[in-house]
């Protein structure tokens, strides 16, 4: 059972403030696994040394199924097992703690510990899964050297792999075999690892700078090998752009990869053998995205680079999770700028951000980039810690500039390898490698909420200045702000010529401000936040004129896009609290940019998308996600009514290209399918068959899955038939089946809550996959429209949902919790009848302290 206060019934909340250091240390532990899928024993040998001067016991966390024998130093002891803790009294400085414990991971619902997935055998530590596999003092700060030994059926798993070196191997008794593991890197339980399974390995090497060869692997089922071509690639990219970029080497001899089916998360970091979620590896262009090759370098990326971003320099205690997350998530984003357009990434980037931080920053679950409480640290692996994170550790970045910046990262390396340490050890680096004061800028660690900035130019007698000012919001526990620095890139366009004036980085650094800005032209307009230099909202008094020009002449890509996202935003506003609005700067300006030789398709792709429905409704005071609904699609099928024949001549432009991947053949996919979508919002009667043709004819999936988009939204037969062939010829790769899930819980039909109600009694659909249930579920909660009917009836299947997937994997059901705490945004009845399931939730016997973190501060 949970741990509970005793009055309140509420689990109990861990606060940063509390932190101490271990009481004990575990220098070397070795492990001992007798592998069975209904039952694994778990020996564990701990060397345990106390750590400063006390009396207080050792202390395990122990989440298994049975304890079989705990004995210290080869004698049996009188331990004491309560609240998911063994208390074992030890007299001396150091000493050998043996356990014996059972698990049994086939009833491993929760993927956490050890688990199986499609009949292999694998772990999941982080944050705290190790505890449910032997007892071990489960905190990032106890940093072990580790042995591991694993024997198991042959014939069930012919590949055993674990952290770090492979040792040795034999066969055993009846059909057994074994391995031996060990990493020479001392490392937090949380980023152990081992998989026992029939796996097949597309085998390859990297030599590193120093000229040390690696042998890689990734491991999959044999079907699968085909597939993982483009995460190789990835990998070896991911390792030569670490080395050029931030100097750092790989450390192991040995780098092993392996896609699970059934995963929690994306994938996870283990010392040498990182495990992923299988939708980050296997990719070929008949069954994958361009979406999908762009998130599968991305996380490969990332994982790679936590190997010193989070392994070889780990963090002190949960609070600190940014530390590495929001560093590495910056780590990857410039990777894959790199890689590819940087202009288009950071649009991708911030588009991420914009829909799912600035929601969380605004609402009753906002925290800081770095905590200071949870009651389950695992509802705290959220888009404020892993890409406000980024964002902080980007615009450190920008105000130190590339070379310092990348002295501060040598520093922080050099400084704590091998060593558990906090966000305030990565600044201190920043700022002695670099000789910036950062005291101010630390408050971007510790104050919730998104900046809000307002800027406008005033003629003084002197000339041109930028007046701003700033404001940050309350957010729970925190109701009074202190004002932020603030990083803006800003430049003045001349509206007489639309050439620039060099671009200045100006820190906001007080509640208000004003700057002059030299060599100023006679008619300048605001450039602002340029890049997004800093992840706030800016509001400025530019009219549809300058945002129009700003969106055809601006000389940086985002601010370009930005422009043009805020005209379609201030006429999306205006339209949805009037009930009508002017469409002709909207138009007129994405004329300029369709017909803008000098652009490549894949930015106008972007730039000439409407803003989602639920941004717009961010920006309201009260989202009526009716009104924004029919103001969106009127304002699309006017654009594509409008400008049919530019559309028409886009599509046509790239209707016949052969796949290929790279960066051109991905724009041209990206814009022919967009195009497709306006064709489709003008009611054009060849529109479903056009889509149809593009479903039937193309050779990659971006192609078909981009047709079954468009088509989805409409009544055609074209589109059932469509879904129809899907079905039919997916129906057995699980990855592309919930692709067809996720398409028909996005469509704008006014149906759409029945069919997601339909196609959750599928025969397809379970609970039991994470991606399976995300690929329906999540995907429906942010489809604003249907989510959000006034019967509340979009609330009740999600929190049915919730309830229901609560019983088997709590870390999973607490993530759908948040579209439901948006209730204050709302009108009412939306209002009463969220807050209604949530109460539900909170009532239900039996409810995990995950979904009860989440949905008790969401009703706050
Ligand atoms: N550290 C992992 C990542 O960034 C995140 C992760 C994977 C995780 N699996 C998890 C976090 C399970 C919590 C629980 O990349
Ligand atoms: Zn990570």
């Amino acid at each position: 059972m949970l741990d509970v206060n005793k009055t309140t019934g509420a689990p109990p909340v861990i606060r940063r403030e509390d932190y101490s250091p271990p009481d004990w240390l575990v220098p070397d532990i070795s492990l001992d696994f007798r592998l069975g899928a209904e039952r694994t024993i778990v020996r564990a040998t701990l060397q345990v040394r106390r750590n400063g001067s006390h009396r207080r016991p050792l202390l395990l966390n122990s989440e298994v199924e049975a304890i079989h024998r705990v004995t210290l130093n080869g004698e049996p002891v009188n331990y004491w097992y309560e609240d998911q803790v063994l208390r074992v009294p030890i007299e001396g400085e150091s000493a050998t703690v043996e356990t014996e414990v059972r698990i049994a991971p086939r009833a491993n619902t929760q993927l956490m510990g050890l688990y199986e997935s499609n009949a292999m055998l694998c772990t999941q530590c982080e944050a705290q899964g190790f505890r449910r596999i032997t007892p071990f003092p489960d905190r990032p700060d106890v940093l072990s050297r580790y042995k591991l030994r694993m024997s198991g059926d042959k014939a069930l798993y012919p590949v055993l792999l674990a952290n770090g070196d492979l040792v040795a191997s034999g066969e055993g008794e009846g059909g057994t075999h074994w391995a031996e593991w060990h990493d020479p890197f001392p490392k937090p339980c949380y980023l152990f690892a081992m998989v026992a399974g029939d796996l097949v390995a597309n085998r390859d090497t990297f030599t590193t700078m120093s000229g040390r060869k690696v042998d890689l692997g990734i491991w999959v089922r044999a079907g699968d090998l085909p597939k993982t071509a483009h995460a190789m690639a990835s990998l070896k990219a991911a390792m030569k752009w670490d080395e050029e970029v931030y100097g750092r080497e790989y450390d192991l001899d040995i780098f092993n990869i392996v896609a699970v089916d059934d995963f929690n998360f994306g994938a996870m970091e283990n010392k040498g053998l990182n495990i992923f979620n299988s939708r980050y590896v296997l990719a070929d262009p008949d069954t994958a995205t361009d979406a999908d090759y762009d998130a599968i370098a991305g996380v490969v990326a990332h994982e790679y680079f936590h190997n010193w971003s989070g392994d070889r320099v780990t963090c002190r205690d949960w609070f600190q999770l940014s530390l590495k997350e929001g560093f590495t998530v910056f780590r990857d984003q410039s990777f894959s700028a790199d890689m590819g357009s940087h202009a288009v990434k950071r649009i991708e980037d911030v588009k991420m951000l914009r829909a799912a931080q600035f929601p969380e920053d605004a609402g009753p679950l906002a925290h800081p980039v770095r905590p200071d409480s949870y009651i389950e640290i695992s509802n705290f692996y959220t888009a404020t810690v892993y890409n406000k994170g980024a964002e902080v550790i980007r615009m450190m970045h920008t105000i130190l500039g590339p070379e310092r910046f990348r002295a501060g990262t040598d520093l922080y390396f050099s400084r704590h390898d091998g060593q558990a340490v906090t966000c305030e050890d990565f600044v201190k680096a920043m700022e002695d490698a670099s000789g910036v004061d950062l005291s101010h800028f630390r408050l971007w660690y510790s104050q919730a909420g998104t900046p809000r900035i307002k800027a406008r130019l005033v003629n003084r007698t002197e000339g041109v200045h930028v007046a701003l000012e700033q404001e940050v919001p309350p957010t729970p526990g925190q109701p009074v702000k202190q004002p932020m620095p603030i990083p803006l890139r800003i430049a003045l366009l001349d509206e007489a010529t639309g050439r620039p004036t060099d671009e200045r980085l100006i820190v906001l650094d007080k509640a208000s401000d004003e700057i002059a800005l030299d060599g100023a032209p006679a008619r300048p307009v605001l450039s602002i936040n340029r890049d997004f230099s800093a992840p706030v909202i800016v509001e400025t008094d530019r009219s549809a004129v300058d945002l129009a020009f700003l969106s055809a002449h601006d000389d940086d890509p985002f601010a370009r896009y930005e422009a043009m996202q805020q005209l379609m935003l201030d006429t999306l506003t205006a339209a949805v609290s009037t009930g009508g609005a002017d469409h002709a700067p909207v138009i007129e300006a994405v004329r300029q940019t369709l017909t803008d030789a000098n652009l490549d398709p894949a930015f106008i792709a972007e730039a000439v998308l409407l803003p989602s429905e639920s941004f717009i409704g961010d920006r309201m005071a009260v989202v009526d996600p009716e009104a924004i609904r029919a103001r969106r699609e009127a304002l699309r099928a006017d654009l594509g009514r409008t400008l049919e024949p530019l559309w028409r001549d886009a599509y046509r432009a790239h209707v016949a290209n052969r796949y290929a991947y790279n960066p051109a053949a991905k724009g041209a996919r990206r814009l022919k399918t967009i195009a497709l979508g306006y064709i489709a919002a003008t009611g054009a009667p060849d529109a479903a068959a056009l889509a149809k043709r593009q479903y039937d004819e193309s050779d990659n999936m971006t192609d078909r899955q981009g047709a079954l988009g468009v088509l989805v939204n409409g009544y055609s037969a074209e589109r059932d038939a469509a879904l129809q062939a899907f079905y039919e010829r997916y129906r057995t790769n699980g990855l592309v089946l919930d692709k067809w899930f996720t398409t028909q819980a996005l469509s704008t039909r006014d149906d759409v809550l029945d069919q997601v109600e339909a196609l959750a009694g599928h025969p397809d659909f379970t609970l039991a996959n994470p991606n399976r249930l995300r690929s329906l579920v999540a995907a429906f909660s942010v489809n604003q429209r249907a989510f959000h009917d006034a019967s509340g009836r979009g609330y009740r299947f999600l929190a049915d949902m919730i309830l229901a997937e609560d019983k088997l994997n709590p870390q999973t059901a607490a993530k759908l919790v948040p579209p439901l705490g948006r209730w204050r945004r709302f009108d009412e009845g939306r209002a009463a009848l969220m807050r209604a399931e949530l109460e539900r939730m909170v009532a239900t016997p039996g409810l995990s302290k995950d979904v009860f973190e989440q949905a008790s501060k969401s009703l706050a």
